[in-house]
């Protein structure tokens, strides 16, 4: 197939160009070149596909691109927390209105295929249940429970504490932050274009995505970079609230060969898929294995939070085995060795 791969600069766009690549297929890339992800000037080519230069909001650009292209993979977004709310208008322009220009673009050059990177920060808090009151949906962290270092959310009918279970793609969409607001609309977005043009969308739900070409700290990246470039620089990562709070790591080459068996399958309608290793482990946990691996100091808990941050997100991944055929290869634990001396991105 010939695929239009936004974001293709990207961490996650680099190697995603590659497994197209390797699977055979045509990349076109294009790439805006975001300031908040890159520094410098673009490259003329990335993964051996040379690398058209314009955001994904330019119409004009996105419809040359557009010809001969046979499915889009779309990875071009701003990611990440964010600095504050100043950024919201950023990521909305970005991330929203980026996603309807290239699905109004879609459908005048009738391309019906679209592979959508969305994340798993849209279910907001995860699943929990309760003793007595079963699965519940808990209310967003007072910021006196997370002053007083009550982090866990408790049942919102009894108080209780509760037991974090795996979130599957039928969960409720709730976002927390803008961010995660701006990702559960490009997938609103993407089912009304699916439903309207008859075209395939694949939401894949990305959890933390970590591997080789991260980009250093910036107010925008991951955990898994932060704590990384803290390493680098002889500094103890620094583990916020009491470090207890799970996700899920997936590495960057298992989230690329997603995307190809997203593409492949092409699932009628919009259907969305967690796309995390299946084996969840604690920010603690992460911040000790990778610190071990760096031969660097211990880490540091702090017991500071951020506005926004949810505490537990661990994620059912049958969904994406089942119909897409797509299974992570790599847990954090074997992956943190080859993470711990790989390049990451200026
Ligand atoms: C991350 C990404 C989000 C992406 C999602 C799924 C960022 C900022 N967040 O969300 O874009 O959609 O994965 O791929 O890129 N923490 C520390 N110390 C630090 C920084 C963070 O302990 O220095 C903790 C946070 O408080 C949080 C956890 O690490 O509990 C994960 O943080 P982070 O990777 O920033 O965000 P996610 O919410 O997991």
């Amino acid at each position: 197939m010939r695929v239009l791969l936004t974001g293709a600069a990207g961490f996650i766009g680099t190697h995603v160009a590659s497994a197209l690549r390797e699977s055979g297929h045509d990349v076109v890339a294009l790439d805006g070149w975001h300031p908040a992800a890159h520094r410098g000037a673009p490259p003329s080519i990335v993964e051996g596909v040379p690398l058209l230069h314009a955001d994904v909001r330019d119409r004009a650009a996105v419809e040359r691109a557009l010809h001969g292209v046979d499915a889009v993979v779309h990875q071009a977004a701003m990611v990440g927390l964010g600095a504050d709310v100043q950024d919201l208008p950023d990521y909305v322009g970005c991330n929203d209105l980026g996603t309807a220009v290239l699905l109004a673009a879609m459908a005048a050059h009738g391309v019906r295929r679209l592979v959508l990177a969305s994340s798993m920060v849209i279910y907001g808090e995860g699943a929990y249940r309760c003793a007595a009151h079963g699965p519940v949906v808990p209310a967003a962290r007072r910021e006196n429970d997370l002053r007083a270092g009550r982090f866990d959310p408790p049942c919102p009918h009894c108080d209780a504490p509760l037991t974090p279970e795996r979130v599957d793609e039928d969960a409720p969409v709730r976002p927390r932050s803008v961010y995660a607001a701006t990702k559960a609309a490009q997938e609103h977005l993407a089912g009304a274009w699916a439903d309207a043009t008859g075209g395939s969308v694949a939401a894949l739900r990305y959890h933390n995505v970590y591997g080789p070409g991260m980009p250093r700290d910036t107010p925008y990246s991951g955990v898994a970079a932060i704590f990384r470039s803290a390493l680098e620089r002889g500094q103890p990562p620094t583990v916020f609230e009491d470090g207890g709070q799970r996700r899920d790591f997936v590495h960057v080459r298992d989230v690329a060969r997603a995307n190809v068996a997203a593409l492949e399958a092409a699932p009628p309608g919009f259907r969305a898929y967690n796309i995390a290793s299946g084996r969840p482990c604690t920010i603690g946990d992460v911040a000790a294995s990778l610190a071990r691996a760096c031969g660097g100091p211990a880490p540091v808990v702090t017991g500071r939070f951020r506005a926004g941050d949810v505490r537990h997100i661990v994620a059912a991944p049958h969904r994406a085995g089942a119909e897409l055929g797509f299974t992570a290869a790599l847990a954090f634990a074997d992956a943190v060795g080859e993470f711990a001396i790989a390049p990451l991105r200026a």
